[in-house]
């Protein structure tokens, strides 16, 4: 019998070296930034639950201004200080690993507020209520956040993300809890689904081939192999959207 924190240091270590560790896809992410409001000239950026960088490194690289970047796992955090190196983006990078969920204006205040995959960690509701103070007025979050796209999906997706993510909500819901935590909705993107292949999965299952099979690791790989399976036969009723907000 594994503990929380042995099971989640095998999920960390399957999600090691790979450049994501969720869905999510640079050219999509580039669309999104080139229909923002314009921000200020160096805006000050933020990504939270950043993994190994996939965000923070293309908002650095976009912006040519810094982008403090948190995540609580120090493996993604070493990762990511890496691959800025490597990219020459090192000056513009400032990892911290740490709680997302415990952050207060200290950390800085940003014009612009990015996180990919991670603010289910807190609850979609809860994370943009902690949040909302971390931007100035008239701040853009852009936060992807697993939803549902239709009103009544198949009952054995329903099951599966009633056990895995029960706060999962739709597209409308989450408009709603948006609109009630201090933001206004400016638009939303579904993420397609083939980025997820592409970009997650694939690298995931490769990766699955490498590392040491454990009693843990075996666990990881099930759970994941299920979730794929099931984002197989319903990606039409769920997956990432962005929602793009202000705050007001
Ligand atoms: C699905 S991954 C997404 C990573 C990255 N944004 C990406 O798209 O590749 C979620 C990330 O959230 C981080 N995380 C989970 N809970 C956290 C917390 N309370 N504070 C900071 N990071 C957290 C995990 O370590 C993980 O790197």
């Amino acid at each position: 019998m594994s503990t929380d924190s042995e099971y989640i240091a095998a999920l960390i270590d399957l999600h090691r070296g790979r450049d994501r560790q969720g869905p999510g896809d640079s050219d999509f992410s580039c669309h999104i930034l080139s229909n923002l409001a314009t921000l200020p000239l160096k805006p000050r950026i933020a990504d939270l639950g950043c993994g190994s960088g996939a965000g923070a490194l293309l908002l650095a690289q976009h912006y040519q201004s810094t982008v403090v970047a948190v995540d609580s796992a120090a493996v993604f955090i070493d990762e990511l200080t890496a691959r800025a190196k490597q990219l020459g983006l090192d000056r513009l990078i400032m990892p911290i690993q740490g709680d997302m969920a415990n952050l207060d204006r200290s950390v800085g205040v940003f014009d612009l507020l990015w996180s990919e995959g991670a603010i289910y960690h807190l609850g979609f509701d809860r994370g943009l209520k902690l949040w909302r103070p971390l931007l100035t007025d008239s701040g853009i979050a852009v936060i992807s956040e697993l939803s549902w796209f239709i009103d009544r999906p198949p009952d054995p997706a329903i099951a599966y993300w009633q056990n895995a993510y029960p706060m999962m909500g739709t597209e409308a819901e989450n408009i709603d809890r948006a609109n009630r935590s201090g933001f206004r909705v400016l638009s939303t993107h579904r993420l397609p689904s083939q980025a997820w292949w592409v970009n997650y999965y694939e690298p995931l299952r490769e990766r699955m081939q490498q590392i040491e099979i454990t009693p843990i690791t075996r666990s990881v790989i099930h759970e994941t192999e299920a979730e794929m399976r099931m984002f197989e036969r319903f990606s039409d009723s769920y997956g990432y959207t962005f929602y793009v907000l202000q705050a007001v």
